[in-house]
């Protein structure tokens, strides 16, 4: 029945932008910047795996494997892939799947595309990568009610098996908790979505993209302020936002034990959401058309609202057919199909060149400097000067820190005693990262 609806979505579209176009002028958009965008969406030629799990042939096969395997399911009935169905872009084509207990899930199965780039996952970004996230599933009471001491007993009890694992970790070869999460990590990192006709007007084909579509481009960097937060070639900043749906899930708050970010959710990427509708953490919106009108009149404000939602997202009817008729060239024509693309290890960001400082700032979600010199004793402080609540983290063995949340012109100060690495985050905007490496006192 949704996947019904689906095709009828696919069908519908294309007829709306005719409409559009046979009733206005079919004149091309002005896209200011254009090379500027081409470069700020062009796709990466490499998937990053990290260090401690690199990505191997033998490894994706056995993840793909555990992917479909009901062994991990306490009663043996449910799979990663009962909910996360490739032909629905490993999504499951209803607003919340039904638990074990028959009643419906907290929120909705997300698409899988493009995990590799992630910084956090589940909608509240609760964990931290997707070697520990798959564990959360497979123990969960409602999703699979499984007990991974038990499933690995059951997957050790056969032979092809125990060759798979074998062979996927030469070094280490038994069945391990580790290495089934590795596993079907590494294999969830194939999960690469296709070029799609927006790909094809990144790399210069002007023709490829309709008048109505290149005004939907338009206004989702223009007026519709949208890439403020869908941003890069897979349309997601990885921060956590509250975009005003009447949904009373906190999100990201409970997460960071604070309430300037209840309400917030991970910004999803756009890529092949087409074929993974209804949308939003609680699936409370069945189409592309409900999603924009929620933006341009559905927004319940809150104080909690992001400051990167433009206050009034004030579009016309065709202004929002026209972003609709954007969205979907995010997406495959045909039900699509992971895209290959060499796997190379990579670490976050690069490495930056450490000064010695002892205030650093947090203009345009970025920390400035972003790796700093401190001498044991010495106080760091962490100025606010962005337009944005900010929340500065330290969560290390040393250290354990948590600022709240972090208003706009508000200082926080780190003192430290002990000689070390410390990773400063912001709970808020995961991609903010400040390195500091405190020397010990002369
Ligand atoms: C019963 C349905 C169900 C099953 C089975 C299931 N998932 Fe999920 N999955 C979900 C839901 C619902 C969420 C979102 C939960 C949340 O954010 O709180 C999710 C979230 C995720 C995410 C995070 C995606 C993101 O955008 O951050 C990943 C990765 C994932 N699942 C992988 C798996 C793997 C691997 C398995 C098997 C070990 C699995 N899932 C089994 C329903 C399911
Ligand atoms: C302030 C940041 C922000 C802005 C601006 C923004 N979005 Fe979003 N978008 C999000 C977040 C966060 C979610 C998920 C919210 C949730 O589930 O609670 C989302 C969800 C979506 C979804 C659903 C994706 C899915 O798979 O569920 C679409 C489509 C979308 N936005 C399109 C747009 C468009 C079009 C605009 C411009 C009119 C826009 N967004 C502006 C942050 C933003």
């Amino acid at each position: 029945m949704t996947r019904d609806r689906l095709l009828i979505l696919k069908r519908v579209l294309p007829v709306l932008v005719i409409a559009t176009l046979a009733g206005g002028a079919a004149e091309k958009s002005a896209i200011p910047d254009i090379e500027h965008w081409r470069k700020a969406f062009a796709r990466p030629d490499h998937t990053p795996a990290p260090a401690d799990n690199p990505t191997t042939p033998e490894k994706v096969k056995l993840g793909a494997a555990l992917f479909e395997d009901t062994r991990l399911s306490g009663a043996g009935n449910v799979s990663c892939s009962s909910c996360h169905q490739a032909e629905l872009s490993f999504s499951d084509g209803i607003d919340r799947h039904p638990g074990l207990d028959d009643q419906p899930l907290d929120r909705r199965t997300p698409p899988l595309w493009n995990m590799a780039w992630g910084l956090s996952f589940f909608w509240d970004g609760r964990a931290a990568s997707l070697e520990s996230q798959a564990l959360g599933p497979i123990e969960h009471q409602r999703e699979m009610g499984g007990d991974l001491k038990r499933a690995l007993e059951a997957l050790a009890s056969d032979p092809q098996m125990r060759a798979s694992f074998a062979k996927a970790f030469p070094e280490d070869p038994s069945i391990t908790r580790d290495n089934l999460l590795k596993a079907l990590a590494a294999f969830e990192r194939t999960l690469v979505s296709p070029e799609t006709r927006f790909d094809r007007w990144v790399k210069g084909d002007d023709a490829v993209l309709e008048a109505d579509e290149l005004a939907g481009l338009s206004l989702f960097m223009g007026k519709g302020g949208c890439v403020a937060c869908h941003q890069g070639w897979r349309f997601t900043d990885e921060a956590f936002h509250d975009i005003g749906l009447p949904s009373t899930d906190k999100g990201r708050g409970p997460v960071l034990n604070m309430k300037a970010a209840d309400h917030a959710f991970k910004t999803p990427s756009l890529r092949e959401r087409v074929w993974s509708a209804p949308y939003m953490h609680d699936g409370s919106l069945a189409t592309f058309e409900d999603v924009v009108d929620h933006y341009a009149k559905g927004v319940v404000k809150r104080p909690t609202l992001s400051a990167d939602l433009p206050q009034v997202i004030d579009l016309s009817e065709k202004e929002r057919a026209q972003l609709v008729a954007f969205l979907s060239t995010l997406s495959s024509d045909d039900p699509p199909r992971p895209a290959s693309l060499p796997p190379k290890i990579m670490a976050f960001g690069a490495p930056a060149q450490a000064v010695a400082a002892t205030t650093a700032s947090q203009k345009d979600r970025r920390f400035s400097p972003s790796a700093i010199l401190l001498k044991v004793g010495e106080a760091l402080r962490i100025l606010n000067d962005d337009t944005r609540t900010h929340n500065v983290r330290v969560d290390s063995a040393e250290m354990n820190f948590n600022s709240d949340g972090q208003n706009p012109g508000d200082t926080v100060t780190l003192g430290f005693d002990k000689p070390g690495h410390y990773d400063i985050i912001c709970g808020i905007h995961p991609e903010m990262r400040l390195s500091v490496d405190v020397a010990s006192a002369p």
